[in-house]
């Protein structure tokens, strides 16, 4: 995130709060180092689009050659609806329903396999289809533990104790194994366990070698969200991944696409919040400031602990005191504890930081709500991407029954 309190103030003036802003120039970025750090050929980027779905950002995104990874059939329109071409475009749902590996198919959108079910199907459907097949790594890694889905009894992936039967199924029916995929979970710092996913991975590329060209390693990045922070150490992973991927290449002959799957990694330090303070209350043990906002439009602290960086844009040089960052939504609903910031009053402009990916999109109406505007700078300037909700648009799907 690139841009400075003063613009940010700015957009609070000009856009009213809460909001979100993205900042292109720091998506873009974070594209240009992961290049940097792959430096293989056949090395492909497919952003994780269910982090941040605005078309804008897609097509900024598709813009640097980055494809997408969908994982519901409102994704995969979206997706289209924003000009990628649908080879960017690959679909790895968890459960999802036929209709949707059938939109999919349709549209020549490649087809993440995670069960046996849907193999039968696409197999009955489409003979011949092309598949990738998405595989639990079971390895335990990641953040928080809801963020953690490559353990052997996850819902995630085809089972990898039952390789030899899978193995019998693609040998049974009418279609052709083009790649293999994992996702171990999100928040993985450690390199050593991506290198241990990347050889599993490995094994499995070898073990399906017949038809295979894409070896699609996920993603789930770590990125800092504060000063000291630990994150995924990119630059060491891209050397170890690039220099692995190039000898089993030269083993195998065959050209191959190594495709990454990062959302966090692209968009999560691009974007920030902007809420308002309402009122602050002093206790004797804890100060609490309220702001116009809540677990509704910002989720990640309540739901998996995340963390984010809160700072008071409108007294920047005020003394720091610890507080309690609260919603107005009637629960629990804290954004942050005992933070440190620049003393807070009423009407002041807060920011949290590293809320690009995952937090517009898990916004609701709850306390029938609307949800905030959105918008993108790049090069300078500033696009309302997303208009602020209103009470008519969350009305628009009630029926007068005639009750
Ligand atoms: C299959 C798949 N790929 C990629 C991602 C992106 O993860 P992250 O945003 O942590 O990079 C996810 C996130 O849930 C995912 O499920």
């Amino acid at each position: 995130m690139n841009l400075d309190a003063s613009h940010l103030l700015g957009y609070a003036e000009k856009y009213g709060t809460p909001l979100y802003i993205y900042d292109g120039n720091a998506i873009l970025g974070q594209i240009h180092k992961l290049k940097s750090w792959f430096p293989i050929p056949e090395f492909r980027v497919h952003f994780a689009m269910k982090a941040l779905t605005n078309r804008n950002v897609l097509k900024l995104v598709n813009s640097t050659g980055c494809g997408f990874d969908t994982v519901s059939i409102e994704e995969m329109q979206i997706a289209l609806s924003s000009g990628v071409d649908p080879a960017d475009v690959n679909f790895t749902p968890s459960g999802a329903e036929r209709e949707e590996y059938l939109f999919a198919i349709e549209h020549g959108i490649g087809l993440h396999v995670d069960n046996l079910d849907m193999l039968e199907f696409i197999a009955k459907n489409k003979p011949g289809a092309e598949v990738i097949l998405r595989f639990n790594p079971a390895i335990r890694a990641g953040g928080h533990h809801q963020l953690q889905v490559g353990d052997e009894d996850s819902k995630f992936g085809l089972n990898v104790r039952e390789t030899e039967v899978i193995a019998d199924y693609v040998r049974r029916l009418d279609v052709k194994v083009v790649g293999v995929h994992i996702h171990v979970g999100s928040d993985i710092s450690t390199v050593e366990k991506y290198f241990e996913a990347f050889e599993f991975l490995l094994q499995k590329a070898h073990e399906f070698r017949k038809d295979l060209r894409y070896i699609n390693f996920g993603g789930g990045y770590k990125v800092a969200y504060k000063p000291g922070d630990h994150e995924t150490d990119m630059h060491e992973l891209g050397r170890m991944v690039t220099e692995r991927f190039i000898r089993f290449q030269e083993t195998h002959h065959q050209p191959m696409q190594l495709i990454m799957e990062p959302g966090k990694f692209l968009v999560g330090q691009a974007g920030v919040f902007l809420t308002q303070a309402t009122t602050v209350k002093h206790f004797r043990k804890r100060s609490i400031a309220y702001v116009n906002s809540g677990f509704n439009h910002l989720i990640r602290p309540m739901y998996y602990g995340a963390y984010h960086r809160i700072e008071n844009l409108s007294r920047p040089g005020a003394e720091k005191d610890q507080y309690h960052i609260v919603g107005y939504l009637c629960e629990t609903d804290t954004f942050s504890s005992n933070q440190e910031v620049a003393e807070i009053h009423p009407g002041d402009i807060l920011a949290f930081y590293n809320a690009g990916a995952y937090c517009y999109m898990m916004a609701s109406n709850y306390n029938s709500r609307v949800r905030p505007a959105e918008i993108l700078v790049k090069d300078g300037k500033d696009y309302l991407i997303r208009r602020r909700e209103t009470l008519q648009d969350m009305l628009a799907t009630e029926v007068d029954a005639g009750i």
